[in-house]
């Protein structure tokens, strides 16, 4: 069965292939969410995109759905809808990853990406 390690947490959980990274992140009581999403969201139908994670192995998680790749595709396959994403194999999840739209994107700001998250 597939590791889960929630980075931020610092949490490893044990999961069987194909689990909903959105429900086993629930289920741990790990922090998906920033305030008020946590509040108001979507609840996992890839409407709100408040439920975005950075994972480190994007073999390791489904394919990204139709719906995800229109919300946040631009941002690479790293860059997940947790809601959206199955666990394939061990995989490391990075909660509400840092925002790389807007002038943050602009390359003078690339330094800021080797940033502890
Ligand atoms: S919970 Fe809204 S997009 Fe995932």
């Amino acid at each position: 069965m597939p590791i889960v390690r929630f980075v931020k947490q610092d949490q490893t959980v044990e999961c069987p292939v194909g689990t909903n990274l959105r429900e086993l992140a629930l289920k741990q009581g790990v922090d998906l969410y920033a305030f008020p999403a946590n509040l108001i969201n979507c609840r996992g139908r890839a409407l709100c995109g408040t439920c975005r994670v950075k994972i480190d192995d994007e073999r390791a998680a489904s394919a990204p759905t139709a719906a995800e790749k229109a919300k946040i595709g631009w941002e690479g396959p790293q860059y997940r809808l947790a809601c959206q994403t199955k666990v394939l194999a061990d995989l490391e999840v990075i909660t509400n990853p840092r925002v790389r739209y807007g002038w943050l994107n602009h390359p003078t700001y690339k330094w800021m990406e080797d940033l502890p998250h």
